[in-house]
């Protein structure tokens, strides 16, 4: 199974809430990034091993206008403006999914909000 890592467990811009306002998320919240190019969150990955890994983030976007965020391992952009397109609602949670290259140890995987709209609601990264 996957391993789940929490947004609101993650570490994220300054302005962010962790809010709980709109249902459907797991945990106890997601967070809400600024609306600001630059807004991000970052999960710490640890791998046993180097090598491809099945990641998932669960996000919501309840605007008509898509939220495209640069992906980064380890400070290198491997999915750059990747799109988070509208999901109907604050409540409607969909996934990006993507692989990525991990090294054995402690991997920072960062989402980062291309435009001024700032990054979706980010519920959890799972790592597959
Ligand atoms: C609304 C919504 C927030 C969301 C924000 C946004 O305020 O309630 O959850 O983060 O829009 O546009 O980013
Ligand atoms: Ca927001």
């Amino acid at each position: 199974g996957a391993v789940r890592y929490e947004a609101e467990n993650a570490t994220y811009t300054a302005g962010s809430t962790v809010d709980s306002n709109h249902g459907g998320f797991s945990g106890t919240g997601f967070v809400n990034t600024p609306n600001a190019v630059g807004a991000y969150v970052e999960w710490k990955v640890p791998a046993s091993i180097a090598g491809d890994a099945t990641i998932t983030l669960r996000y919501a976007n309840g605007t008509t206008t898509g939220r495209p965020m640069d992906l980064s391992v380890n400070g290198s952009v491997v999915a750059p403006d990747r799109a988070f397109d509208g999901t109907g609602a604050w409540t409607t949670w969909s996934d990006v999914t993507l692989t990525v290259p991990l090294k054995a140890g402690d991997n920072t995987v960062r989402a980062t909000a291309t435009t001024a709209n700032g990054a979706p609601n980010l519920d959890y990264l799972d790592r597959g």
